[in-house]
């Protein structure tokens, strides 16, 4: 039972594997004010392509994040990516809810390529399939394994995590949150640092959402290997800073090869939208996470795509005491755009 009037507005905790990021709202329904917002570093080698190698240094983390920022809310909203996580729409012979709940497993367990007792499914009803009798159903699987190793790592740190979502997901109710959902197709593109997530709405409903594990950690690896590099001098390179004894030339092509990498990525991703949904091309592009930062990465992602590009900004449409995060949102807000949906979402949401 609620504490009378007293409605809980949770942390949004975005877990990433260089950054965890914390926003709290006030607020609902696209009347938003910015309550807290903090980010804290982790090392490297504490969260490996989504597996959290040493979940003591995350839980460290967490509490000296929530102590800098004076956080006294204890529930939280999380959530998960990579290849933990399986979205499909799939056809299903049309049936309730309630039926559907009860075989969604079946249904499911021809999609996903783990075992299904390895997972927790969840699904929505996006409306009547492309043959009479049939619906056509969003499937989420996640690995079971995976929301406990993020679940368990929260409550470690003292909270309690209320609602565990996914990183596309979070990427729309931060579109939401902030844009007009027009007609059109929308790609959403969240590339962090060993994930890239991608969301294609059409409409304003998502038609299409992958996850691929490449990001920024591209760019370090590369620059340690070509040129014996330590991990710290590579970010620092990354970030346009200049380390001594390198040639400025040869790191610049080396940064633009990964850039032309990355983007071919997104490219195969929206060919392969195109061609499996038949749907026309993606009128805009909304890009978010710490990729956004590195040199020209925007500017040569829009040039290859043929198309307008835009650095997405979660905060847009949310009340914000300017001398208070102006500063900070300037800097790290494009790395915010999960924290942000998850910070929209609600206790005893589904
Ligand atoms: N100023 C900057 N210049 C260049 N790159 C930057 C800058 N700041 C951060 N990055 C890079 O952005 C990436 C971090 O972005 P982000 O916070 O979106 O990722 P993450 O959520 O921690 O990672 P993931 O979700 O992939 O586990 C890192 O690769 C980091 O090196
Ligand atoms: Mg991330």
């Amino acid at each position: 039972m609620l504490f009378f009037g007293k409605k809980i507005e949770p942390i949004g905790l975005d877990i990433g594997s260089t950054y965890i990021k914390l926003v709290q709202l006030k607020g609902s329904d696209r009347h938003y004010q910015l309550v807290k917002y903090g980010m804290v570093p982790l090392p490297p080698e504490v969260i490996v392509e989504g597996a959290v190698m040493d979940s003591g240094r995350v839980v460290e983390a967490i509490k000296e994040l929530l102590a800098k920022h004076k956080v006294k809310t204890k529930e939280a909203v999380i959530s998960v990516s990579g290849s933990a996580v399986i979205i499909k729409r799939i056809a299903v012979t049309d049936m309730t809810d309630e039926e559907l709940a009860e075989s969604i497993k079946w249904e499911a367990e021809q999609y996903i390529p783990f075992s299904i007792d390895d997972v927790n499914i969840d699904f929505q009803k996006l409306g009547p399939g492309a043959m009479e009798g049939q619906a056509d159903v969003l499937l989420v699987a996640v690995k079971k394994e995976k929301i406990n190793d993020y679940v368990n790592i929260a409550k470690e740190a003292g909270l309690e995590p209320v609602v565990v979502d996914v990183d596309a997901f979070a990427l729309e109710n931060m579109y939401e949150t902030n844009y007009d959902m027009g007609a059109g197709t929308v790609a959403l593109l969240n590339i962090g640092a060993s994930v890239m997530n991608i969301n294609i709405l059409k409409d304003g409903l998502s038609a299409f959402t992958r996850d691929i594990t490449v990001g920024g950690n591209r760019y370090t690896d590369a620059l340690q290997k070509d040129f014996g590099m330590t991990s710290e001098d590579a970010e620092r390179v990354k970030r346009g800073e200049i380390v001594e004894g390198s040639d400025q030339e040869q790191i610049a092509g080396v940064v633009a090869s990964v850039t032309e990498d990355i983007v071919a990525e997104v490219q195969r991703s929206f060919e392969f939208f195109r061609s499996t949904t038949g749907s026309d091309k993606v009128d805009q592009v909304l890009v978010s996470g710490g990729c956004t930062r590195v040199g020209n990465f925007t500017q040569v992602l829009s040039e290859r795509l043929g198309m307008s590009v835009e650095i997405a900004n979660p905060f847009q449409n949310i009340k914000v005491d300017a001398k208070k995060f102006g500063a900070a949102l300037l800097e790290t807000g494009a790395m915010a755009a999960v924290a942000v949906g998850l910070a929209v979402r609600r206790q005893g949401d589904r």
